[in-house]
């Protein structure tokens, strides 16, 4: 098992609240924070102190369990509890609108609200065991897409990630530093070069850092570079998370995916997306569909607290972009490999 999973969950309950690495703190600071009301998971979601998708489904599940605790003592009846709870489990999968895994996770917890006979204190209990199985399967999951994953990565491959799609943006493992770890286990000569990311650089401040804790190569370099490196014939593969996948295949990931993946098919190297099926809406036919996130100008305009830009310039900032599904070599997930025509694949993989 890699270093890094071993040791360290990126979020994890415990006995009567939720505990997070805190990725603001990053790279200064490697320091965990309790969350301890529904509230506070809320904000720990929209703030990014718990970001990545199927970290932040973890996080919106702990969060209704939270909100639970907190309402135990405010209703008479078991009825009303739950209709309540059912709107706080609502509202937090308000908390981000473009990774779908939040959403997928907050509805398993309103299965159970829906489903269960218990009383109260019953159903809080019911909720937490099934927040606690969320998280350990996520870490299987991903260790099953790793393994898939590194069936297709060639000898001595160098990867481009773009984002982080580690174990810091899942419980532990991650999906496609998932697939370079189980890829690196078998062949130590692998290694990746990881996007920047701007503008929150979750691939500077997260990426190199779990694989250099892990022992895994890393050269970092900025989002403009990957076609220089590409038309060199440095890159061999490139892997990446997916925040949300459209049932034709077309992936939302971090802004600026698109763009290497346009890199990629024009230089003939495979774009590999690296994700469990929770992150597969099978509700909305095409990308277009997928809302994406609008985050703060101040993430485009300053650095470091510092303005980089002329005051009041026009900022637009995304937080996202859908890659085309024709675009994609595979989307890999704890099931195999899907391939084109993705529609079919998709399809087919939900009826196993
Ligand atoms: O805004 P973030 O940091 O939550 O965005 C994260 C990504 O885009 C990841 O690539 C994606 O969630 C996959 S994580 C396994």
């Amino acid at each position: 098992m890699s270093e890094f999973t071993s040791k360290i969950r990126t979020i994890q309950w415990i006995d009567t609240y939720s505990r997070m690495v805190d990725q603001t703190k990053f790279p200064d600071k490697f320091e965990y924070v309790d969350i301890k009301t529904g509230e506070d998971m809320f904000s720990a979601i929209r703030t990014m102190i718990v970001r990545g998708a199927p970290a932040i489904g973890i996080a919106g599940a702990h969060g209704i369990v939270l909100f639970a605790q907190e309402g135990i003592d405010k209703f008479n009846t078991r009825e009303e509890f739950s209709s309540w709870l059912i709107q706080k489990a609502e509202y937090m999968k308000t908390s981000r609108p473009t990774a779908v895994n939040l959403m997928w996770a907050c509805q398993k917890q309103i299965e159970v609200i829906k489903s269960s006979t218990s009383d109260k204190a019953g159903l809080i209990e019911e909720l937490k065991q099934n927040a606690i199985k969320l998280e350990n399967e996520d870490i299987e999951i991903n260790k099953k897409i790793g393994d898939y994953g590194a069936e297709v990565v060639p000898k001595g491959a160098t990867i481009l990630t773009h984002c982080n799609a580690g174990a810091l943006a899942t419980v532990g493992y991650g999906t496609a530093l998932g697939v370079v770890r189980s890829a690196f286990a078998k062949d130590n000569t692998v290694q990746v070069f990881a996007d920047e990311t701007r503008p929150r650089q979750q691939g500077a401040r997260i990426t190199t850092l779990e694989l250099t804790m892990d022992g895994i190569p890393v050269t970092l370099i900025t989002d403009g570079m990957c076609s220089y490196f590409m038309k060199k014939g440095m890159i061999d593969m490139v892997c990446v998370g997916a925040d949300r996948i459209a049932a034709n295949g077309d992936t939302a990931n971090k802004i600026g995916t698109y763009t290497v993946a346009i890199a990629a098919k024009y230089h003939n190297i495979p774009f590999y997306v690296a994700a469990p099926l929770s992150t597969i809406d099978t509700t909305i036919k095409t990308g277009d569909e997928i809302i994406i996130e609008e985050r703060s100008h101040e993430e485009v305009t300053m650095i470091n607290g510092k303005s980089v830009c002329a005051e009041g310039v026009n900022v637009i900032n995304p937080g996202f972009d859908v890659t085309p599904n024709e675009l994609i070599a595979g989307i890999i997930t704890e099931k195999g490999i899907l391939r084109p025509d993705y529609k079919n694949s998709i399809k087919e993989v939900f009826q196993k």
